[in-house]
């Protein structure tokens, strides 16, 4: 059994908009920290942080996507990530990661695992 803490984080239907949210997890801070990505039948989560240059990636509120919905984009200068694995297979971090988040998805719930 895993002593983690649980911390909501958002519902899955709050990704029916744009397939991705982001989170702020500093109370003063409207600056997502991470985000959530529906993927298949359930989410996936990464720190808001490009490998390029550390920035924020979000080109809008609460958009991760390229417009196809295929890939995790980034708003600055474009990197491409595998939605799964995070990977950036296009850009200029190419064959760098994105930090995942562990998370899991409860009764349409997505809560981080923390500690
Ligand atoms: S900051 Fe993300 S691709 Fe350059």
């Amino acid at each position: 059994m895993s002593s983690a803490k649980k911390r909501f984080l958002c519902r899955l239907s709050d990704l029916e908009a744009t397939g991705s949210k982001g989170v702020a997890l500093h109370p003063v801070s409207n600056v997502a920290t991470l985000f959530v990505v529906r993927y298949r039948d359930s989410v996936v989560a990464y720190r808001n942080e490009c490998p390029h240059t550390g920035v924020p990636m979000d080109w809008q509120p609460d958009r991760f996507l390229d417009l196809d919905g295929v890939f995790v984009i980034c708003g600055v200068h474009g990197a491409r990530f595998r939605i799964g694995d995070g990977h950036c297979v296009q850009g200029p971090c190419v064959g760098e990661s994105l930090s995942s988040v562990p998370i899991e998805l409860v009764a349409g719930k997505v809560l981080l695992l923390e500690g």
